[in-house]
């Protein structure tokens, strides 16, 4: 397994936001997380990431326990992220905001080569509009480059929170065929993927998980 979650809890000002949630992911998945507005996606995403306290639970990951670790070693895990509503840097370039993780991790020169190649090939758009800053290309475009800052980190799992959400269906398509084409190139890559709407995700994921006031539900 690669992320095993054990009865995880979290809270946001004292009210508790995740309850007790249990599940795993295996290596070389995608597991969709579905859920209603306020079902609780988010805020077990940034538990996941360490943002968000753990009150209750265990989340380990590749064997490490990740509750002792700080949000900011989960690049050096492995671990990338893509917020839903993206938090680019507006006054950096498209490119150093993808750079921002590799900087943080002290990846070397060729290994960032390798995987900015690996982001190209799912979107060669990215290439194009590196020179752009990011307060100023589009929704879409800006969905498209945390995608690519979470591959720069996550090379053994990466969390998307509802990237489909608010693209326009030819974007949708092309976003999902860059995912398509990302679990070609990355065979052993984690992917956990929320959604409000589960058929988006049908072709996509392997698993899927529902969540309801917090809590998973069969
Ligand atoms: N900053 C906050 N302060 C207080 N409560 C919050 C805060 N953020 C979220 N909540 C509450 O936590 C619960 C879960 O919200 P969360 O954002 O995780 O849901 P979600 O499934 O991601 O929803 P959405 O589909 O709207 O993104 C909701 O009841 C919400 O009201
Ligand atoms: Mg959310």
């Amino acid at each position: 397994m690669a992320l095993n979650i054990r009865t995880l809890s979290s809270q946001i000002a004292g009210n508790t936001v995740v309850r007790q949630v249990s599940f795993a992911l295996e290596k070389g998945k995608t597991t969709a997380l579905i859920g209603r507005n306020g079902a609780g996606k988010t805020s077990l995403l940034r538990t996941v990431m360490g943002l968000l306290p753990v009150s209750e639970g265990e989340m380990e990951f590749q064997g490490a326990n990740l509750n002792q670790r700080q949000a900011h070693d989960r690049p050096m895990l492995g671990i990338g992220y893509a917020p839903e509503e993206r938090r680019l840097i507006a006054k950096f370039t498209v490119l150093d905001n993808m750079l921002v993780p590799a900087w943080a991790c002290k990846l070397s020169q060729a290994e960032i080569g390798r995987r900015l190649a690996l982001i190209y090939s799912l979107s060669p758009e990215l290439e194009q509009i590196g020179s752009r800053l990011g307060g100023l290309i589009s929704g879409g475009q800006q969905k498209m480059v945390a995608l690519g800052r979470a591959l720069m980190a996550g090379d053994k799992l990466i969390l998307l929170d509802e990237p489909f959400q608010g693209l326009a269906p030819a974007l949708a398509i092309r976003y999902a065929e860059s995912l398509k084409a990302l679990r070609q190139a990355q065979p052993d890559l984690s992917i956990l993927i929320t959604e409000s709407n589960p058929k988006l995700l049908e072709p996509i994921a392997d698993q899927f998980l529902t969540i309801e006031r917090g809590s998973l539900v069969a």
